[in-house]
């Protein structure tokens, strides 16, 4: 296994739409899939999709981890899990604000809106077939890692630049809010 580059904004594989996966379960696939797990978790992420590890594939990682996690059924928290070739379909009209970082995008975070409620479908490393439906931080996390398979990045999803900025400086103001609320 091996932890991977990491391709940054700025970089065109994170520009471009990504080819489907021929064979799910070739050995190059299973390789792929294991560096990205070390990668991703050597890095602290909730998703990690193949274009950003300049393999220009409809493949992506997930998992929604248990801070993160609303409750909800379709939001139970979840290990990390392998979409290959996935559908996604929105589920009503319903949209929310989410705060949403990148491994692609060091250090900043935004708010973006996302459908509420999600319908998804695709392969399992093992070939399996997936179908499940999601909401919350769950939908948040698979909708984010499907638009990287078309080339889009969360910035390019924004509708208020006001709400992008650098972690750090998002955390400070917060805090500053809080206190003045007190
Ligand atoms: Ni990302």
């Amino acid at each position: 296994m091996a932890i991977l580059k990491i391709a940054r904004m700025g970089h065109p594989v994170l520009l471009q739409r990504a080819e489907p996966v021929a064979d799910p379960t070739a050995p190059e696939i299973r390789r792929l899939i294991a560096d990205m797990i070390e990668t991703m978790d050597d890095a602290a992420g909730a998703g990690l999709a193949a274009p950003q590890v300049h393999v220009p594939l409809r493949l992506f990682l997930y998992r929604v981890p248990a801070e993160r996690s609303s409750g909800a059924e379709d939001d139970a928290p979840m290990p990390t899990a392998v979409l290959i070739n996935p559908t996604l379909e929105p589920l009503g009209e319903a949209q929310e604000l989410r705060w949403e970082g990148c491994l692609s995008i060091p250090g900043l975070r935004g708010a973006v809106p996302r459908r509420a409620r999600i319908r998804y479908q695709g392969v399992d490393a093992e070939g399996q077939a997936v179908a499940r439906e999601a909401s919350g931080f769950h939908a948040g996390v698979v909708q984010h890692e499907f638009d990287h398979l078309d080339g889009i990045l969360y910035p390019m999803r924004m509708t208020d630049l006001s709400l992008f900025g650098f972690t750090e400086e998002l955390a400070r103001a917060m805090q500053a809010r809080q206190e003045a609320a007190r």
